[in-house]
């Protein structure tokens, strides 16, 4: 059986990681990698770590690459590469554009596509923009469905896919953090990114993460804002910010904080030292997808700035709140957390809903009996 994955952002990168691993203990499947390069720098530091070797490389990243550049680019270099090696399937995760293009490009092929990560939602066609209309018609496309949580399978229920083709997993990106908790667990401190070398790890770490298209210009003003009044309101507070490396993120970021003490904006953290910095902070105040995933298996309260989540399973269970883009919210709800203990004690007690880490073999294993 041939297997064509197709990855090309850091968050496509981490959670196929361990599909990938997994189908290399079985002999009966061939393996081909193909990465776009969406991202370059993110991409790279992944892929290094867990030992991926792509077989095709198509360098899509420019600087400030647009939606329309970086789509129009993938298709036709896409298109050519799922011809040649002409696979069983081929393997998408998630909501990027990569995401989306392979799928597409492997329909116009005739080749059968299987989504891992499918059925998030927020309802919302412009949040997160562009992923909730990616992974919508990532959906439309697929022939097999891997689900992280029940309520994922729901959505995609409701959107007429027949429940047979539905598999519940757990999210594969719990897989490489276990993976990855295992492999730092005896690595010492100055192993890890030399960028935190100078944070003091005696005093409580705020981790900030923050990305996302729709947040771009007034939101992340007010979020950059927010933080400079949380550094100023607890100096004893570290605050620790590997900014992404999208131009119109660090513009704001680093006009806003880069003067401000206690605040360490680093470049963003290949994937064991975030991880190992993950666990050694207090709180988390983030964006992302895959961080929200990530923090209630190591009992870290997240707060997500985001008016919608896709991801809700953590907002109901408790370890995750969602508080939107608004500077004085953004403040309540980091000092809230700091001053009230009884308050954070009660969040980390609550359970991952996101996976066991042991999505992977699920997956592997449905594919081999499709
Ligand atoms: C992309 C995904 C988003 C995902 C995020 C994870 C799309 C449309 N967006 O957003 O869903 O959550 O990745 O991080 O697929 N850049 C570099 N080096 C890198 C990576 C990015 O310089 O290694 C800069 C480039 O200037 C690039 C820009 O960031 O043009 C934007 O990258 P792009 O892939 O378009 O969007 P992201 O905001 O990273
Ligand atoms: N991550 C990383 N280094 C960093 C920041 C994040 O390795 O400096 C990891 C994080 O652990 C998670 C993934 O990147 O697995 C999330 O990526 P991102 O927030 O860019 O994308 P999203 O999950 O929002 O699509």
């Amino acid at each position: 059986m041939k297997l064509l994955f197709i990855l090309g952002t850091r968050p496509d990168a981490i959670k196929l990681a361990p599909v990938i691993q997994e189908a290399r203990k079985h002999k009966k499947i061939k393996i081909y990698i193909c990465l776009t390069g969406q991202h370059r720098h993110m991409l790279d530091q992944v892929v290094n770590f867990f030992g991926i070797r792509p077989d095709f490389d198509l360098n899509l990243m420019e600087p400030n690459q647009n939606l329309f550049d970086i789509t129009s680019k993938a298709i036709l270099k896409l298109g050519d590469i799922i011809k040649k090696v002409n696979p069983d399937w081929v393997i998408v995760q998630g909501d990027t554009t990569t995401t989306f293009v392979g799928a597409l490009c492997a329909f116009y092929n005739k080749t059968k596509i299987a989504h891992v990560e499918a059925g998030l939602r927020t309802y919302n066609k412009f949040s997160p923009f562009p992923e909730e209309i990616n992974r919508t018609l990532t959906t439309q496309l697929a022939d097999i469905h891997f689900a992280p949580t029940k309520k994922a399978e729901k959505s995609l229920l409701k959107e007429n896919i027949e429940k047979k083709k539905i598999f519940i997993t757990g999210n594969t990106g719990i897989d490489a953090l276990f993976y990855t908790l295992d492999k730092i667990k005896s690595i010492p401190r100055n192993k890890f990114a030399g960028s935190l070398k100078n944070i003091d790890f005696s005093k409580k770490i705020l981790l900030v993460t923050g990305h996302r298209r729709e947040s771009f210009g007034k939101p992340f003003q007010e979020i950059c804002l927010g933080l400079k009044q949380i550094a100023r309101e607890f100096p004893n507070l570290e605050i620790v910010y590997p900014v992404h490396l999208n131009p119109n993120v660090r513009k704001t970021v680093f006009q806003i904080l880069s003067k401000v003490n206690n605040m360490h904006l680093i470049e963003p953290l290949n994937y064991p030292s975030f991880v190992w910095l993950m666990k050694n902070s207090y709180l988390i105040l983030t964006d992302s997808g895959g961080v929200q995933e990530e923090a209630p298996s190591i009992k870290k309260p997240v707060i997500v700035m985001r008016n919608v989540s896709e991801r809700m399973e953590g907002i109901e269970e408790g370890i995750a709140k969602l508080i939107g883009t608004k500077k004085s919210d953004i403040v309540n709800s980091v000092s809230g957390l700091l001053k009230d203990s009884k308050q954070y004690s009660k969040m980390i007690t609550a359970k991952n809903p996101y996976g066991n880490g042991k999505a992977s073999p699920i997956i592997i294993r449905e594919l081999l009996n499709a």
